[in-house]
């Protein structure tokens, strides 16, 4: 349908964007955050606090930090706010166009689904919306600012409620996609509402000849510290599509935790490495949450292909090629076929076809990943694949994967 190839080609645009903006908000973050850990104070140079030379692109630059007292009104400054709104903005139509669009039946299981399309699509823009005033509020807070390390563990309890409900409410893959959004939508919020009034107010003060109001410059560096340590854990949100076996797990909520722990601890490995930390105890509190998370996960998600419910012990008897075929047919093809039947499917996703024999034993180690060891496929279950149907896929995948 015509309607529906623009829609498709308007998320590919989206996407296209999305990832670009975010490699130039992402990108100036790292680096001003690698800048700071390479600055040098000059000897002479009153109010200059560090400076870098770099080359780039075949010339010579020389940045330096300073301190901007009353009377002194530097123009232009240039803002970084741009790539944050328009991350924000491409990153929310895709929710739109992918998520809600249809109704928001991808938003949930159909299998066991507690709430229903449109009261997830509901609890999604409204989380967005809450989440933002809520942690701008706490953080905002005198509380916060007194007691920040008690600000930052219930930051984190809130967090961790949002991962748990999100995968209790939505199917793995939109539930991961959200908490990303949440997390995102903190992200921007603490750029254009935050950080970049706090610089604004600084520029306005000394040209007043006024001292900037350094309560509020802390508060901004607060929200900017936040921003780093979020980096990673939301762009893993943003892949995690392509990993089936972190969202579909039956822990999903706790393989998510885990990942952000990895990422926050994997972040501050990243900047410890950038001021070039001799290794010693000041690496542990990055390095011990970044081992025990890897280790975690990894117990976490080895498939139990041995002990799970659907397991096969290699003695039992084999299952026909036939009986496969017909249950690959039933739940699988109209999806992954050269030309897909599923409407707004236009060619087979992943590049998974499944509609000869060649192709289905070719792909069985995938099969067996994406609806026995976890339940990827069929996403949302949405062809209604019955568990003897999975358990009898296991079996013959378990048997050796023959076609007979
Ligand atoms: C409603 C359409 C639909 C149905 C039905 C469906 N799939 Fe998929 N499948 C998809 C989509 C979409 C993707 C791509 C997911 C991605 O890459 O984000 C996919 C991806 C896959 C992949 C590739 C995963 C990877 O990481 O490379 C495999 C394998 C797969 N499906 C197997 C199956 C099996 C087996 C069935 C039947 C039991 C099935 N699918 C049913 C839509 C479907």
């Amino acid at each position: 349908m015509l309607t529906q190839n623009l829609v498709d080609w308007f998320i590919v645009v989206l996407r296209w964007a999305h990832i670009v903006a975010i490699l130039g908000w992402v990108g100036a973050s790292l680096y001003f955050m690698w800048l700071d850990s390479k600055l040098r104070k000059p000897a002479n140079a009153p109010g200059v606090l560090g400076e870098a030379w770099m080359g780039h692109g075949g010339g010579f630059y020389i940045v330096q930090k300073r301190q901007i007292s009353p009377g002194e009104v530097p123009s232009p400054v240039y803002w970084f706010r741009n790539e944050a709104a328009i991350t924000w903005v491409t990153g929310f139509l895709l929710l739109v166009f992918v998520y809600y669009w249809g109704g928001g039946v991808d938003l949930i299981d159909s299998d066991n689904a507690l709430v229903s399309p449109g009261m997830a699509i509901a609890i999604a823009i409204g989380l967005l919306a809450v989440s933002w005033v809520v942690y701008d509020t706490l953080w905002a807070s005198k509380f916060a600012a007194e007691k920040p390390a008690v600000a930052t563990i219930v930051s984190a309890i809130l967090l961790l409620v949002v991962v748990y409900a999100m995968c209790r409410l939505f199917s793995g893959r939109a539930a991961y996609i959200h908490i990303g959004a949440v997390m995102g939508t903190n992200m921007v919020g603490n750029v254009w509402r935050r950080i970049i009034p706090a610089q604004e107010q600084a520029v306005a003060a000394t040209s007043a000849g006024r001292e900037r109001d350094m309560a509020m410059a802390l508060r901004a560096r607060r929200r900017a510290q936040h921003n780093t340590y979020l980096t990673l854990p939301v762009i893993f949100t943003m892949i995690a599509a392509h990993a089936p076996s972190t969202y579909s797990h039956g822990y999903n909520w706790v393989v998510m935790a885990l990942l952000i722990v990895a990422g926050i601890a994997a972040r501050h490995v990243m900047i410890l490495f950038d001021r070039r930390l001799p290794v010693g105890s000041a690496w542990l509190p990055a390095a011990a949450p970044l081992v025990m998370a890897v280790i975690a996960l990894s117990v976490l998600t080895t498939p139990q292909l041995s002990t799970g419910p659907n397991a096969a012990t290699g003695s039992e008897r084999p299952v026909s090629f036939t009986v496969v075929r017909g249950i690959v047919a039933l739940r699988c093809v109209n999806c992954h076929a050269q030309r897909p039947v599923e409407p707004g499917i236009a060619a087979a996703p992943g590049g998974v076809r499944l509609d000869s024999p060649g192709e289905i034993v070719r792909h069985a180690a995938k099969i067996n990943a994406t609806t026995i060891a976890t339940r990827a496929m069929p996403p949302g279950n949405f062809t209604k694949m019955t568990d003897e149907e999975r358990a009898l896929i296991g079996r013959w995948v378990a048997t050796g994967a023959h076609a007979d």
